[in-house]
């Protein structure tokens, strides 16, 4: 098969990993540029242009779109979908993944497990939306990543402060969500990597100062952990809610069992180097099975 891989670092891990394994599987594997892509919109079809050439021939894209350029990065995956290539990811699912509260609401609805959450645009709500809400509470933007958007507020002086900054320096609209703080499982949250719908590796992130945010950009730590019957299908529930066939599904463990914090659409592969597990092989095995099948099952919408 011919696979495209659409990342902007070839120097990466996760690229550098699913060339190295399509490759051995016997695949010709091209790392694409999606910044350096660019649309043509004509009457005749969809095109992509990279290098100044027309993107053609190829039988699946596995799309690895960074969080700071989702909207151009989906859409140059959305113009290869209107061309019927088959796609890893729909540019729909991430862009949905990207969006906190899109995500919240997909999967409550779905019948997954959340923390509890309010969204509001009222500061004049503040004080009935804490009451509800209790403390500590976790303030967080609906597009944050890394936990650079996530606030944790001990008291209604901080929270009502924290927030009234948040709506005022805003000025793309972002949501913001108030989430109750789990705080059993504070500090730390489970990583699992689904494919199709298996959980391939699974791992626990740690905070290892006080921070109550478990990422590993922000100094965590992590091991290899095994997933309860439970948190196993939830994962799974959780992906297939969001129409994400490969996805990292993070949780926590709450006293009233796990809960679902979010789902990436571009999962990192450090957790093949924490649980030795060949993540990349399995979703070039995924790609191979699914890629001669009629399109993803995903319909191309808003
Ligand atoms: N409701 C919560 N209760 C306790 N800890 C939380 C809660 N929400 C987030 N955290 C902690 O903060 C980290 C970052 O939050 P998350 O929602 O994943 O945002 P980001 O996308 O920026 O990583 C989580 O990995 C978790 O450790
Ligand atoms: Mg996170």
């Amino acid at each position: 098969m011919k696979i495209a891989i659409l990342s902007n670092g070839n120097a990466n891990y996760s690229t550098k990993r699913l060339v190295e394994e399509a490759e051995a599987r016997g695949h010709e594997a091209k790392v694409i540029k999606y910044k350096n892509c660019y649309i043509s919109l004509n009457e005749k079809r969809p095109d992509v242009f990279y290098k100044g050439k027309r993107l053609e021939g190829y039988d699946a894209i596995i799309p690895r779109i960074a969080n700071y350029m989702t909207r151009y990065g989906c859409a140059i995956v959305r113009q290869l979908e209107m061309q019927g290539v088959w796609t890893a990811s729909s540019s729909i699912a991430i862009t949905r993944a990207r969006d906190k509260l899109r995500s919240a609401q997909i999967l409550t609805k779905a019948g997954v497990d959340t923390p509890k959450t309010l969204v509001s645009r009222n500061t004049a709500d503040i004080d009935d939306l804490l009451d509800q809400i209790g403390l500590p509470v976790i303030i967080k933007l609906a597009t944050s990543t890394h936990g650079n958007g996530v606030v944790l507020a001990d008291t209604k002086k901080a929270a009502r402060s924290a927030l009234q900054a948040f709506y005022l320096y805003n000025e793309d609209g972002t949501n913001i969500l108030l989430q109750e703080y789990i705080e059993e499982s504070a500090g730390s949250d489970i990583r699992a990597f689904v494919v199709g719908s298996k959980v391939v590796a699974s791992m626990k992130r740690q905070s290892l100062d006080d921070d109550f945010r478990s990422n590993l950009h922000k100094g965590g730590g992590a091991t290899s952990v095994k997933l309860t019957e439970e948190e196993r299908k939830m994962a799974i529930k959780a992906a297939k809610a969001m129409g994400l066939h490969i996805a990292g599904v993070d949780l926590m463990r709450s006293s009233r069992g796990p809960l679902v914090l979010e789902v990436n659409a571009s999962p990192g592969f450090g957790i093949e180097k924490i649980t030795g597990r060949n993540v990349a092989a399995k979703m070039i095995e995924y790609v191979e099975h699914n890629a001669g099948r009629r399109g993803s099952k995903d319909k191309v919408g808003a």
